[in-house]
């Protein structure tokens, strides 16, 4: 979709899970162990952990991001039959060097040469992001970063997105947030910022309230959009 600029953008704020840095990478890296396992592990153990966030929230049972990612992990590995405690701890390793995509940090770099306030909101804990991000050798290129355990809950609390809107100090609207998560992109927009979906698998539109602004195929193209 071609960029329609959108207007008096001061800062853009990145989902991190699938958005900067790709959820896959960790059980890929075990492809030799997994074989044709590998992507079926992947999917569940994602799709689970997100649910567990959800789950968690609505239940008022918060744990953070480790715990859930734990968790998930334990479902997925059980349900493709595996029990193999040293795998799990090297999964887990992993899941604290995800690979960025490769588009993530040249991209950055040009935002930041822009003068654009660059920061991540993300449901990782503290220790998670803090390590993703010195992996991707991104930490420099970032204003904050930003965990939902400020609040102790997770996405899509309209209390998370507001965390970021407390320490930019901007207005919902001056910010663009940026997810691959369409779920979250949506959520956003209706929280106030202005959102581009960053859908890399070329997924269909949700059938939830608040179209995001644009959809883009990779993290490259926000800079025809700010
Ligand atoms: C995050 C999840 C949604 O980083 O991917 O917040």
């Amino acid at each position: 979709m071609p960029g329609i600029k959108l207007n008096g953008i001061r800062a853009c704020v990145f989902d991190a899970y699938g958005t900067l840095f790709d959820v896959n990478s960790a059980a890929e890296a075990e492809k030799e162990v997994l074989a044709e396992n590998w992507k079926p592990l992947a999917d569940t153990w994602r799709t689970k952990q997100l649910q567990y966030t959800w789950l968690r929230a609505l239940m008022r049972r918060h744990a953070d991001f480790w715990q859930v990612t734990g968790d998930a992990l334990d479902f997925a590995m059980a349900e493709s039959g595996l029990s193999d405690p040293a795998l799990r701890q090297r999964l887990m390793d992993l899941y604290l060097r995800l690979n960025a995509y490769p588009e993530v940090k040249s991209t950055l770099e040009q935002l930041k040469q822009r003068g654009m306030q660059l920061a991540i909101l993300s449901n990782g804990a503290p220790r998670m992001l803090a390590a993703a991000a010195e992996n991707a050798a991104i930490t420099g290129l970032l204003d904050a970063i930003l965990s939902v355990e400020e609040v102790r809950t997770f996405k899509p609390n309209p209390a998370v997105y507001q965390l970021a809107v407390d320490r930019l100090g901007l207005a919902p609207r001056e910010i663009c947030f940026l997810s691959s998560n369409s779920w979250d992109a949506y959520a956003a927009k209706a929280f106030g910022f202005q959102v581009l979906w960053c859908n890399r698998f070329g997924q269909p539109p949700e059938r939830i309230p608040e179209t995001p602004d644009g959809e883009i195929g990779n993290l490259r193209e926000l800079l025809e959009w700010v």
